[in-house]
Formats: C-alpha cells, sequence, structure tokens
C-alpha cells in the first residue's frame, strides 16, 4: 500500500487525470483524493468500455467501481456542480467521502469571476478567485456554515448524504489501501508563483497536498510528477508560441482544447528549464512524459533549454526507440529518480525506462 501525489509540473492539462486513472485501475483497493482547486479544473477519464468524460469536482476515481473517492479540505466546492456530477455518474453513498470544511463558490462568485477576471486574467469563470478572498478574508462559507444556511435546499440534501471525515479516512486507511492524492492545475499556474497574477488563486505546488488533506510530508510515499512532451496554455500571461501552423497541427492532432472552456490551448516547445525547476520544488521521485505519441504524428519535436533547442529528428523513424534516448536525455539534465512515458490515450499505455 502507498501513498502518491500525482503533480502537474507545467501549466495544468498535463493529462494527470489518465495517470492517476491508471494506477487506479493497478490498484485493488484505491482511494482517489480531490484535495485543491475547484470546478476550474477539468479531468478527462474513460470507462471500461473507452467512453470519455470530464469530472470537474468529482475524484478522477469515479468510474473504478472498486475505488473510494475522497474531497479534503480546501477544495472549493460550487454545490450546484457538485450535485450535477454526482447525479450525471450516478456516485453511491460510501463511494464519496466530502470534507465539511471546504470553502463554497456562491453564485455571486461566478457573477463576479465573469465580470471582472475572465476577460483580464482569462480565468475559468467558475468563481474560485472571489469565493476564496472571501474565505481568506472570513467573510466566505465552508460546507458546514452553508448547511446552517441553505441546508433546506435540494442541493443540501444531496451532498449532506455524503458529508463525512474525509481526512480522518485517509489517515485511518493508509496501511490498506493506495492513496492516490490528484493534483489539480500545474505548477506555473500556482499563486505563489512567478507568474502572479496570471495564475490562478490557491496553492498549486505539492505544499497544498499538507494543509489540505492533513497527512504530513512522511507520509508520502512517492511524488509523481506530470509534464507533457510539449507545453500547452490556456488564460492570460507570457507564454512562447508556436508558429500558428504548427501550432494547429499540434492542437489539432493532441485535441488541445480546455476540458473545462473548451478554448483552444496555445502550444509552445517543453522547457526543460523550468520542468528541472519543478522537479526540484515539488521533491518529484517519477517524472511521467505524457502524449509521446503526438510529436510522432505531427513529425517535428523541440525542446528548449537553457542554451538553445534540442531538434528531435528521428523521433518517428524508428518508433519507439528514439523516444528512449530522449527520454534519457531529460532524465538526466533534470536529474530525476525514475522516468515514464504515455504513448497513447488508452489505459494502459504507460512505460517506465
Ligand atoms: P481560475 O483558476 O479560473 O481563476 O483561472 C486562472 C488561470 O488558471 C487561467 O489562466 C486559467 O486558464 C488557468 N486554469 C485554472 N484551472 C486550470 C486547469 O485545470 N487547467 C489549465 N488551466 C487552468
Ligand atoms: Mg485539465
Amino acid at each position: 500500500m502507498a501513498v502518491k501525489v500525482i503533480q502537474g509540473l507545467q501549466n495544468g492539462d498535463e493529462g494527470k487525470g489518465r495517470i492517476v486513472d491508471d494506477l487506479c485501475f493497478k490498484s485493488d483497493k484505491p482511494v482517489v483524493v480531490r484535495f485543491q482547486g475547484g470546478a476550474n479544473a477539468g479531468h478527462t477519464i474513460y470507462d471500461e468500455k473507452g467512453n470519455k468524460s470530464v469530472v470537474h469536482l468529482l475524484p478522477s476515481g469515479v468510474l473504478n467501481p472498486n475505488a473510494i473517492n475522497v474531497i479534503t479540505r480546501s477544495t472549493v466546492i460550487d454545490p450546484k456542480q457538485l450535485v450535477e456530477e454526482i447525479n450525471q455518474f450516478n456516485v453511491q453513498k460510501g463511494s464519496l467521502i466530502i470534507s465539511p470544511y471546504c470553502p463554497v463558490v456562491m453564485p455571486n462568485h461566478i457573477t463576479e469571476d465573469k465580470a471582472k477576471y475572465q476577460a483580464k486574467l482569462g480565468t475559468t469563470a467558475k468563481g474560485i478567485g472571489p469565493a476564496l478572498r472571501d474565505f481568506y478574508a472570513r467573510d466566505g462559507m465552508n460546507l458546514n456554515s452553508w448547511f446552517d444556511l441553505y441546508g433546506h435546499t435540494e442541493e443540501a440534501t444531496v451532498l449532506y448524504g455524503y458529508i463525512g471525515e474525509a481526512e480522518k479516512f485517509l489517515q485511518d486507511h493508509l496501511s490498506t489501501m493506495d492513496v492516490l492524492l490528484e493534483g489539480c492545475q500545474g505548477h506555473r499556474l500556482d499563486v505563489w508563483g512567478e507568474e502572479y497574477p496570471n495564475v490562478t488563486s490557491s496553492c498549486t505546488t505539492i505544499g497544498a497536498v499538507f494543509y489540505s488533506t492533513r497527512l504530513n510530508h512522511k507520509q508520502i510515499d512517492e511524488v509523481i510528477g506530470v509534464a507533457k512532451i510539449y507545453e500547452t496554455k490556456v488564460g492570460s500571461g507570457p507564454f512562447e508560441e508556436l508558429d500558428e501552423d504548427l501550432s494547429e497541427k499540434y492542437r489539432s492532432v493532441g485535441k488541445e482544447y480546455g476540458a473545462t472552456t473548451g478554448r483552444p490551448r496555445k502550444i509552445g516547445w517543453l522547457d526543460l528549464d523550468l520542468l528541472k525547476e519543478a522537479i526540484q520544488v515539488n521533491g518529484v521521485d517519477t517524472l511521467i512524459i505524457t502524449k509521446t505519441d503526438i510529436p510522432v504524428q505531427v513529425g517535428v519535436l523541440k525542446i528548449k533549454t537553457l542554451e538553445d533547442f534540442w531538434e528531435i529528428k528521428e523521433l518517428w523513424v524508428n518508433g519507439i526507440d528514439p523516444l528512449l534516448d530522449l527520454l534519457k536525455k531529460i532524465k538526466e539534465y533534470t536529474g530525476v529518480k525514475n522516468i515514464g512515458y504515455t504513448y497513447g490515450e488508452n489505459r494502459g499505455c504507460i512505460a517506465f525506462l
């Protein structure tokens, strides 16, 4: 049994959801934990038949009948959205535990996000920033106080059935279940990061694990960092994009449209120095590079380093072998202990060096 953090190392949309999904199906007794962000996240998941769906607030384990799903206290809850997802996935009582200490998004937060921050910062307009501002000012609500005011509503009646001691459940099951801590957004969207104010309004580095789940750092067995073989970004802020033709190729082959907003994602080359820094800050043990099949189909790949670019000319010549060389170089450059990669959308298309 192990506790693993799945941490995004870029701008979100690295493919964390599919890594969680893979690990979840490999375990007999998985617990999947959402501990941060809110409905601004969008994780694409697949059922046994390969049907695709997107979850925004529910943990990515909802399609796995063996999984317990847990939402711990700093996940920002929009009650209406969460109830919609609970109904959509027909989530059974006992398979989802929600902490009563989660901050709540109210309809006025969403209205304000749309009016003031959507155009200015490229937010997802889910009300996360205004809700957290009020929460930190102690003018906001957590689910407990929300139930006091709105307990009579239909949404509250549904949600109440899933409220429980989420963080205690984790402590009590560390030796009997595999705990998968599902990060949201990514390292560079951290509110404490260098790209402020073009960031989300919460902590997106490993720090969030501890204050939200109440696990301590000694209880983490492995930090899995996830990075895509090229960069993408939705929302505002500086970002070095590829030329239009190449961006369009990557966007269409890689299906690079926001899972939450449907916006086309900007495309850039993987920045190995930023990746190296993210690995250090988050204490990554295992780096997983996702979507390695996309450049093979596009036919062009470069990797950005401090000095210049690595041009990877042979990736698509012999199939997988040149890719392995590239992954070895990335491992060496970043100093990460272990490296793996995904090479297709389907569950199981994942390998380690
Ligand atoms: P907010 O989190 O909605 O306030 O948006 C702030 C910034 O974070 C915007 O650039 C969003 O596009 C970005 N963002 C928030 N959540 C995600 C995510 O899950 N994936 C990618 N970008 C995100
Ligand atoms: Mg996403």
